[in-house]
């Protein structure tokens, strides 16, 4: 990938990112725009193993597992191939809800170096049409969408970039057994955090960005992980209650540095 800025812009003169996964509530720095929305002919699995750094567009530090224990994390996988798999999650809609971030211009350059575009562990670059929601009462304004009416033209698609973990990356893990999953997922924790608060936090965000984002495989997983806990508690015994729960809020930073920072201190970050 070449270092010139130009190569970074995807739209027009702009650069835009998709998110799927933390991205999703884990915002890159110096964004000016973000809109819910939507990418077709992939499909949302929770089969990327995450211990060593994962999604280099969160700075390669999101760990939720350890080198012994790797955790999951979500990676998109082209429809086509998923529908070749033997998936015992059949729901896959065509709608990939996510997120699109729009970097400032004048920082495009400088979110380069952030985001370290690369082909960096397991995750290769994509580019993909993205296509805003409609605005609804409930994406009207806010303090982190403001742009989104503005953004929105009946029909027309974004081109962003997307990082994705691929089949063909060692930290793919293939279909999964959903009650083995989630028992994996429940007792995961990496230097970033509990998995379980990635699970629960990308299920809650997807839920929130509009009335038909929920994704039924990030959803049964969680209620797995949910009636998980709840029959440790019943046994007096919940294992993940002595861990520092790590919070799904929405977090906009002012610099890179920020974010670094951020990333190096706060667990689940
Ligand atoms: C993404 O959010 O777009 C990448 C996957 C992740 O880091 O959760």
């Amino acid at each position: 990938m070449g270092s010139a800025v130009n190569a970074l812009t995807t739209d027009g003169d702009e650069f835009w990112l998709f998110g799927y996964g933390s991205l999703i509530w884990k915002p890159p720095p110096h964004f000016d725009r973000r809109i819910p929305g939507w990418v077709t002919g992939y499909v949302r699995r929770f089969w990327q193993l995450t211990s060593s750094p994962s999604c280099p567009a969160l700075h390669s530090q999101d760990h939720r597992g350890t080198p012994e224990a790797p955790g999951r994390v979500v990676t998109l996988l082209e429809r086509d191939y998923w529908a070749s798999l033997t998936d015992h999650h059949e729901h896959a809609p065509d709608r990939v809800w996510g997120v699109a971030y729009r970097i400032r211009p004048d920082r495009v350059a400088e979110v380069k170096d952030y985001l370290d575009i690369r082909e960096i562990n397991g995750y290769t670059i994509h580019y993909t049409a993205f296509h805003p929601a409609p605005p609804t009462a409930a994406s009207a304004p806010s303090s982190t969408n403001e742009q989104h009416p503005h953004a929105y033209r009946d029909g027309a698609t974004i081109q962003t970039l997307v990082y994705i973990g691929t089949p063909d990356n060692d930290q793919f893990t293939g279909p999964q057994e959903p009650q083995a999953l989630a028992a994996h997922i429940h007792k995961s924790v990496g230097p970033s955090g509990r998995n379980i608060d990635y699970l629960f936090n990308l299920n809650q965000a997807l839920e929130e960005l509009s009335p038909e984002s929920g994704d039924e495989h990030i959803r049964d997983l969680a209620q797995r992980v949910r009636a998980i806990i709840a029959a440790e508690e019943s046994r007096g015994h919940d294992t993940q209650a002595e861990l520092p729960e790590t919070s799904g809020e929405f977090q906009k930073v002012a610099s890179t540095e920020q974010q670094e920072e951020i990333e190096k201190t706060v667990p689940g970050s």
